[in-house]
């Protein structure tokens, strides 16, 4: 299942005094999804908002709100961010999590699921998860912040994954979050990726409508 190329802005590279003004920019320049990149400061060096923050946004923004949870215990969040207002939440594999259990309960809540892993952590730690999630998010920097170099070791991960998705007649999505840009987003895309995170290339670019168009064209 070939899904169509999708760009989810990270709010991470947006104006944290002026949070709910990148959600409006985001979605003035033709996004359809705002990627949250939510930090614990124990999972990743790095601490970024809450559901608080979510549930603040979500009656302004139209936007889909595609949560990642960068926490060692995203089991105890769920529930707060579904209630806030996401429509999708993610969770990493090397969280300590029942992943199946939590991935689970995302559904039940009503929200979208996602299982994410680093650049470390090979595919087939999250192969037994495929087939009960609605996306897949092959991080391409280590996280815990924007602005890094693209790991570029990784559209050969995502070409694996796709593969996956192909040979089982899979439709979830395959995300990419970390150093996109207009350079390295089309290797991801021709590995398989559908769905492109970028924080720093779509809040810094010069014409971010014009990103946004390019993204949507791949
Ligand atoms: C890392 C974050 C970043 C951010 C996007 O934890 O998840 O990857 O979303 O960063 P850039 O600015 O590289 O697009
Ligand atoms: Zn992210």
């Amino acid at each position: 299942m070939k899904h169509a190329s999708l760009l989810a802005p990270s709010i991470l590279a947006g104006d944290h005094a002026r949070l709910a003004d990148s959600a409006r920019i985001a979605a003035e320049h033709g996004a359809r999804w705002l990627h949250l990149d939510i930090m614990d400061g124990h999972f990743v060096p790095n601490l970024t908002f809450g559901p608080q923050t979510v549930a603040a946004l979500r009656p302004d923004s139209k936007l889909f709100f595609d949560t990642h949870l960068m926490l060692s215990r995203p089991q105890d969040y769920i529930e707060p961010f579904a209630k806030a207002g996401s429509d999708l939440i993610s969770i990493h594999i090397e969280a300590d999590c029942d992943q199946r259990a939590t991935l689970a309960r995302i559904r039940e809540l009503g929200p979208q699921n996602g299982i994410v892993l680093n650049p470390g952590t090979p595919a087939a730690a999250i192969e037994p998860f495929l087939d009960q999630v609605d996306l897949v998010l092959v991080m391409t920097v280590q996280p815990g912040f924007g602005g890094q170099a693209f790991n570029t070791q990784m559209p050969a991960k995502i070409a694996q994954i796709a593969k996956w998705r192909e040979e089982r007649g899979l439709a979830f999505r395959l995300e990419v979050d970390g150093g996109v840009d207009l350079k390295t987003g089309p290797l991801c895309r021709n590995a398989g990726a559908d769905t492109f995170v970028a924080g720093t290339a779509f809040f810094k670019a010069p014409d971010r409508s014009a990103f946004a168009a390019q993204v949507a064209a791949w």
